[in-house]
């Protein structure tokens, strides 16, 4: 059975004494939950602070964002090796960044690719716009951004991928997508697409998230559908008390499993 994850988006907020409180804050909410990865993704410029203030926990950290290269003429930029010991997870081709960041397939590639090769677990996002979804257009689109981020990896690499599926129409927007809509893209489209690529085994075993509008009350719900191993949470997972109310239930669900 795939181990679920929960994964907090801390997104552009918290300064660093805030992201501290907020990640000891989890930690103790958390702690006890130990059938589910719990991940929180702070700010780069707070990764030292949250990870030292959870060097004894449970809960690991992942960074939001990374450029590829290793060092280099590319100011603002935070290259792979500088996030080590830093990060065990990285997000990458969010929405967010492919939208306001320019990034595009191709990058998310070159991302992915350097991620795991300085042993980074990148949790890599996919999704569909508004117009795309009402289009019908949403199996094609999202297929083909998995083929293209994963282009060139092997499988025992692709193995270390965790999928987070993302329509944009439910990111921040309080309109998530039904458990049943999720769980159709999540397995009809992303699991077959990893299929597709690198046979059943491989697909298997590889961890698929929903994220978008995710919280305390749709997560049983979400967290039941057969191909939905966990959530990339924005908005919920900045507060201890709504994230620790999703890990536990998600915790419920695969202690009585
Ligand atoms: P949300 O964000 O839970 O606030 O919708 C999810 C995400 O962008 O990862």
């Amino acid at each position: 059975m795939r181990r679920p994850m929960m994964a907090g988006n801390w997104k552009m907020n918290k300064t660093i004494e805030e992201a501290v409180v907020l990640a000891e804050a989890i930690h103790a909410a958390v702690a006890d939950y130990d059938h589910v990865d719990r991940v929180v993704c702070p700010a780069a410029i707070c990764l030292p602070a949250v990870r030292a203030a959870l060097a004894d926990s449970p809960v690991a950290v992942g960074a939001q964002n990374m450029h590829w290269a290793e060092s280099g003429a590319y100011t603002g930029e935070i290259s792979p090796s500088m996030l080590a010991g830093l990060a065990r997870y990285v997000i990458i081709g969010h929405s967010e960044r492919r939208q306001y960041f320019a990034e595009t397939d191709e990058t998310v590639n070159q991302k992915l690719h350097s991620a795991l090769a300085h042993n980074l677990t990148p949790i890599l996002c996919v999704g569909e716009s508004l117009a795309q979804n009402e289009a019908g257009e949403t199996d094609a689109f999202v297929s083909g951004q998995v083929r293209a981020a994963l282009a060139g990896l092997t499988g025992e690499q692709a193995q270390g991928v965790v999928v987070a599926y993302e329509p944009i129409w439910a990111i921040g927007t309080g309109r998530a997508a039904t458990a049943q809509q999720a769980q159709q893209i999540c397995g009809d489209v992303v699991r077959r697409a990893l299929r597709d690529g690198y046979g059943e085994g491989v697909a298997e075993t590889m961890r698929i998230l929903y994220g978008g509008s995710t919280n305390e009350k749709n997560i049983a719900e979400i967290m039941q559908q057969p191909d939905i191993d966990g959530a990339l949470i924005g908005g919920a997972s900045l507060k201890a008390e709504s994230y620790a109310a999703m890990v536990r239930a998600t915790d419920e669900l695969y202690r009585s499993s």
